[in-house]
């Protein structure tokens, strides 16, 4: 499975948005400016060699001199009393340090490092910033999510893309933010994840660091349910009964939704939701308890024990990060789940599995249709860039629902249990696709 597309992927870090808007005093202009500089060792001829003959090494640095504007606000040089120096002064800028911040290098022998400063104008004066701690002066209190991205991005964070699932900016109860920083990818043979670390960014500007956690990635095979965000990877042991571990999995997933409610719940009255979706998510809540009892039952009489969900304790989020887990988990994946629930109703050979799936293919389609009414709530109060990108997280996710839908089931999960094989899976989905931009 991929990870979203990022742009100069091997040498550059996402880069959260900058506006001279948040700076105190506001000034004329902002620029934020990318430059590149080469790192190796070399030998150190001024130290005496090692007692085994070797020479040390010292790390040489050499500056690749311009920049690249990277984004930029205002109008340079607006209010200046001397337009002609100040936009001289601008052009000579010294910035022919190393000092930057949200730098990344490519890691061979001769490395191509990259990093970023800003640079501003403000009547006649014009400044450098190249560290976080010039940055959190500037920014003056932290009372935006971006300015908490940009300062985690100052203080040398990898900050995720604004459409990655769960992604970057959440809301702390108390006062603050969390930032999600990417902390990397890693896997074991089965499955891939990746690591987030939630930075939280006090209002005075202060970058505490948390202990990263794995967030879900690379799942394969479709279990119902809407999975909460932190929820951490685990899987029940592969049993001799293909029956047993897709109901134990399944289970997990169904105990991880009730999770998933009672946050969405919380968010929704964070962000202002009339009572009836909220109270909506919690009789959901309540439907995602009887689904667990359900399919543990099942799971247990073929012989397999669900593993119970662990979830990582993330802050509520922004109401634009709770849209783009909404699109993703409800519009996308209830939506297919309960697709997935009226075809095993219909199809499994096995009474009580038949009779299980009925009552959840209910209750699915309602969920279904909470995320759709959550969808629809929240739609006039959005940007048309930020209905765009909800409408990209709900095509990457039919994308990823197609990919695990593909893999081939074991021949008792479609009899007893009547799940769809890949064909028919795949058409499901072309049905869920033309009811996603009809
Ligand atoms: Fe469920
Ligand atoms: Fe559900």
């Amino acid at each position: 499975m991929e990870s979203p597309p990022r742009e100069d992927h091997w040498y550059s870090t996402a880069v959260p948005g900058i506006d001279k808007a948040w700076m105190v005093p506001v000034p004329d202009f902002v620029e934020l400016r990318r430059y590149s500089y080469t790192s190796q060792f070399v030998a150190d001829t001024s130290k005496p060699r090692h007692p085994n003959g070797g020479q040390p090494a010292r790390l040489e640095q050499k500056r690749i001199p311009g920049f690249t504007p990277v984004l930029s606000t205002g109008n340079a040089c607006e209010t200046a009393a001397n337009k002609e120096a100040c936009t001289e002064a601008l052009q000579s800028l010294d910035d022919g340090g190393m000092k930057g911040f949200g730098g990344d290098c490519n890691g061979a022998a001769l490395s191509t490092c990259t990093a970023h400063y800003v640079v501003t104008t403000r009547g006649d004066d014009v400044r450098i910033y190249r560290t976080r701690d010039s940055i959190r002066q500037v920014l003056g209190t932290i009372d935006r999510e971006e300015e908490a991205a940009f300062l985690a991005f100052a203080a040398g964070h990898s900050v995720c893309a604004s459409t990655e699932i769960p992604s970057s900016v959440g809301v702390n109860p108390d006062e603050g933010f969390t930032v999600l920083v990417e902390q990397g990818l890693d896997c074991d043979a089965k499955q891939a994840w990746m690591s987030r670390k939630p930075v939280r960014i006090s209002s005075s500007g202060e970058v505490v660091e948390h202990k990263a956690f794995k967030v879900k990635y690379g799942d394969t095979g479709c279990y119902p349910g809407r999975r909460p965000v932190g929820l951490q990877e685990s899987r029940a042991e592969s049993h001799e009964d293909a029956r047993g571990t897709w109901f134990a999995n399944a289970a997990r997933l169904e105990a991880a939704s009730i999770h998933a409610f009672l946050r969405l719940r919380e968010e929704l009255a964070l962000h202002g939701a009339g009572q009836a979706l909220q109270d909506a998510a919690f009789a959901s809540a309540e439907d995602e308890v009887r689904h667990a009892e359900v399919t543990t039952r099942l799971a247990r009489r073929f012989g397999a024990e669900p593993p119970e969900p662990s979830v990582a304790d993330v802050p509520l989020r922004s109401l634009r990060e709770v849209l783009l887990d909404n699109a993703v988990e409800g519009c996308v994946r209830e939506t297919y789940s309960a697709l997935l629930a009226h075809h095993q109703a219909l199809h499994a050979e096995d009474a009580e599995i038949r009779e299980a799936m009925v009552r959840i293919a209910e209750d699915e389609t309602r969920h279904a249709g909470l995320s759709w009414d959550i969808d629809a709530w929240a739609t006039p109060r959005l940007s048309e860039e930020e209905r765009a990108g909800l409408r990209e997280a709900r095509r990457q996710a039919l994308a990823v629902l197609r990919a695990e839908m593909a893999v081939p089931l074991d021949p008792e999960l479609t009899a007893d249990a009547g799940l769809p094989s890949p064909a028919v899976a795949a058409a499901l989905l072309d049905s869920l696709e033309q009811s996603l931009w009809t």
